[in-house]
């Protein structure tokens, strides 16, 4: 309830003790009998009081309220003035119409009873009560509409209150779904490049151990020279895989000469011819893309590596100022891409679905071009300008 409506209340019990207590003091100058008088006063009074603290807010208690009143005026014309309080009760408890009609009907008796006590009224003395009516029942309307702008704007600060709740919680919400999707992407980074780097670098360091133990001391020396370089080469990548750096290879020459070494290390490695094949010059790469790009031909020769028993490898990169074009092709013994099925990472089948993985979320396509005795090609192809395709 807000502090105006209850100081109005306040104001209105006063009024109604107020009026009674000079109706009483009036009505006892004028003659009238001082004991029912009392008693009447008493009476009214009374049943006000109770339907104030009972809350009776019905049209029959003021009806009540209102036979008392007119015992009081029967007694006193110089109690009419207590009408100006049933007026402002009748603006609460009634309808607007009920107000009026029931306004109208007291207005009738506060000009009627000094009429028959003292004879026809003068023109103030039926104006008086008249607006003093229309007056009683604006004032107690104004204050039923204080009280309902009260509770709407209420309800509104409580909605507001509630929708920035909501708003909070869902920015706690997205909050966290933004740090788990930041966690996944960081892990499935660091698997993708350990599985490019680390793991092929380990793969080829057993690869030349287990050769060097048939080797003669001269050729052994080599071999050990390889492992080195290879076990260096996985430290220093390992590093920048952990601290989510470029790698090496791109920062010191760009992606051609980083593709040039890995073809370089497989030919000395395994006696594989491989090559690269540049297609004119090549347009400005960001280097999101060149990493992508050499993770996914560190990749597709470790697999060359590994199940193509292939004699010839090529490494051909082409590009567009729209899109970069890398293929890896060999003539090893091939495959069926449909019959493959993934495993789990630790029984392998994981690295040319990280490598479609890389070139989807960079826009571009991996397609795998194989067939049992045919060799293999793969071929990854990104966009240079992602948002071309949105628009
Ligand atoms: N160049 C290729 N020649 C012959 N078979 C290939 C070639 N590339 C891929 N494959 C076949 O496709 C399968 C899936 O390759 P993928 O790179 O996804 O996994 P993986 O090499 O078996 O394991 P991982 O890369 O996780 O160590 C390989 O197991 C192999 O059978
Ligand atoms: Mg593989």
């Amino acid at each position: 309830m807000p502090r105006a409506w209850r100081t109005l209340t306040l104001l209105q019990h006063v009024l109604v003790v107020a009026l009674t207590l000079v109706g009483l003091i009036r009505s006892a100058t004028a003659g009238a009998d001082v004991r029912l008088l009392t008693l009447t006063c008493a009476a009214f009074l009374g049943w006000y009081a109770v339907g104030v603290f009972r809350r009776w807010t019905s049209p029959w208690w003021l009806l009540a309220l209102t036979g008392i009143w007119i015992v009081l005026v029967i007694l006193s014309p110089e109690n009419v003035w207590i009408a100006f309080s049933l007026w402002l009760l009748a603006g609460h408890f009634l309808p607007l119409t009920g107000a009026i009609a029931y306004s109208s009907i007291v207005l009738a008796v506060v000009i009627g009873a000094p009429w028959l006590a003292h004879g026809m009224p003068s023109l103030p003395e039926v104006l008086g009560p008249s607006i003093g009516a229309v007056f009683a029942i604006a004032v107690s309307r104004g204050q039923i509409q204080l009280v309902r702008d009260a509770v709407e704007r209420q309800r509104l600060l409580d909605s507001v209150i509630a929708a920035q709740a909501e708003t909070e919680e869902l920015h706690a919400e997205l909050a966290a779904a933004q740090r788990e999707a930041g966690a996944l992407a960081e892990r499935t980074r660091l698997s993708r490049d350990i599985h490019d780097t680390l793991a092929q670098e380990f793969s080829s360091i057993v690869l030349l151990a287990r050769a060097g133990r048939a080797q003669d001391e001269a050729a052994l020396r080599a071999t050990v020279e390889q492992i080195e370089t290879t076990a260096h080469a996985g430290l220093t990548e390992s590093r920048r895989v952990v601290g989510a750096l470029a790698p090496t290879d791109l920062e010191d020459a760009g992606l051609p000469a980083a593709l040039r070494r890995l073809t370089t290390a497989l030919t000395e490695q395994t006696g594989i011819a491989a090559t690269v094949l540049v297609d004119g010059p090549l347009p400005p790469l960001p280097t999101g893309v060149e990493v992508a790009l050499l993770r996914i031909a560190q990749g597709a020769l470790a697999n060359v590596r590994q199940h193509a028993q292939a004699s010839r490898a090529t490494l051909s990169l082409n590009g567009t100022d729209d899109m970069v074009q890398l293929q890896v092709s060999d003539d090893g013994v091939g495959f069926d891409p449909e019959q493959r099925v993934r495993v789990s990472p630790a029984q392998g089948g994981y690295g040319l679905a990280a490598s479609r993985a890389r070139v989807q979320e960079r826009g571009g396509t991996l397609t795998i071009d194989s067939a049992p005795g045919a060799g293999t090609t793969v071929t990854a192809a990104v966009p240079l300008r992602p948002e071309v395709r949105w628009t």
